[in-house]
């Protein structure tokens, strides 16, 4: 791999924390959906037997919500709303015609990206508190059943929610051609960047530039 044509975009600790989310994620969603949807009994497999399934599911999805917040510090400041995502939904489009002329001033995160990031933070943190009222045996006894049973409620609607957002997500990322592997080796190309994200690629280059007149 020549480095020299290519970007580091996402660092190996986030990287890692990413794709061990996307295992856990999997395996609390299909538990989930199985006992959302009685077709979808036997997902719950996916944690060996039923009952493993109950116990872990909670305990899974707290390991998800963590390694997120981890997420959520190392990316909440590219994921800032700024004046320039204007441009970007003046133009939705061209964005999904996948037409990247004339280019739209985009910093290291889209503006349809910084959405998704929101929306994911949102609703885990959303999961969590529904999920500690109704998560029995430890905390359900604190709480009313009234409560428990907004709880439930909550619960569901997140959870669907963040999975039909997932889905969004998973595709897009394939559909943009790249940026898996900006997730799997870190490393993206000057072009890629520069098609796709014009703005942070001209900020880095003048922080090389910067970083190489210092020297
Ligand atoms: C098969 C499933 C998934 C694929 C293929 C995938 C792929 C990707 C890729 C390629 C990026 C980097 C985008 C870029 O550099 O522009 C990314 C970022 C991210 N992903 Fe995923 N992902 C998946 C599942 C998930 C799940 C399950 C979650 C959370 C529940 C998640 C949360 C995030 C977050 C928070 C970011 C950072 C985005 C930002 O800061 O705006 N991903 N993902």
């Amino acid at each position: 791999m020549n480095k020299d044509k290519l970007i580091l975009r996402t660092r190996f600790i986030e990287r890692a924390s990413h794709w061990f989310m996307v295992i856990c994620f999997f395996a609390v969603a299909l538990s989930g959906l199985s006992w959302f949807f009685p077709s979808l009994n036997g997902l719950n497999a996916v944690f060996g037997t039923p009952q493993l399934a109950r116990i872990l599911h909670p305990f899974f999805g707290v390991v998800v919500f963590l390694l997120l917040m981890f997420l959520f510090v190392r990316f909440v400041r590219y994921n800032l709303p700024e004046r320039e995502d204007l441009q970007w939904f003046k133009n939705l489009k061209q964005v999904l015609a996948g037409q990247h002329e004339p280019a739209l001033n985009i910093g290291k995160y889209n503006a349809g990206q910084k959405i998704l990031f929101w929306g994911i933070m949102g609703l885990i943190s959303l999961l969590l508190l529904s999920g500690v009222v109704i998560w029995r045996p430890y905390f359900a006894p604190l709480f009313s059943i009234p409560t428990i049973r907004i709880g439930l409620l909550v619960h569901a609607l997140a959870g669907i929610s963040l999975i039909l957002l997932i889905i969004g997500h998973a595709y897009l990322a394939f559909w943009v051609k790249g940026s898996i592997r900006g997730m799997v080796t870190g490393y993206v190309s000057r072009r890629w960047a520069k098609t796709h994200h014009d703005r942070w690629y001209r900020q880095l280059n003048s922080k090389q530039s910067k970083a190489g007149s210092d020297k």
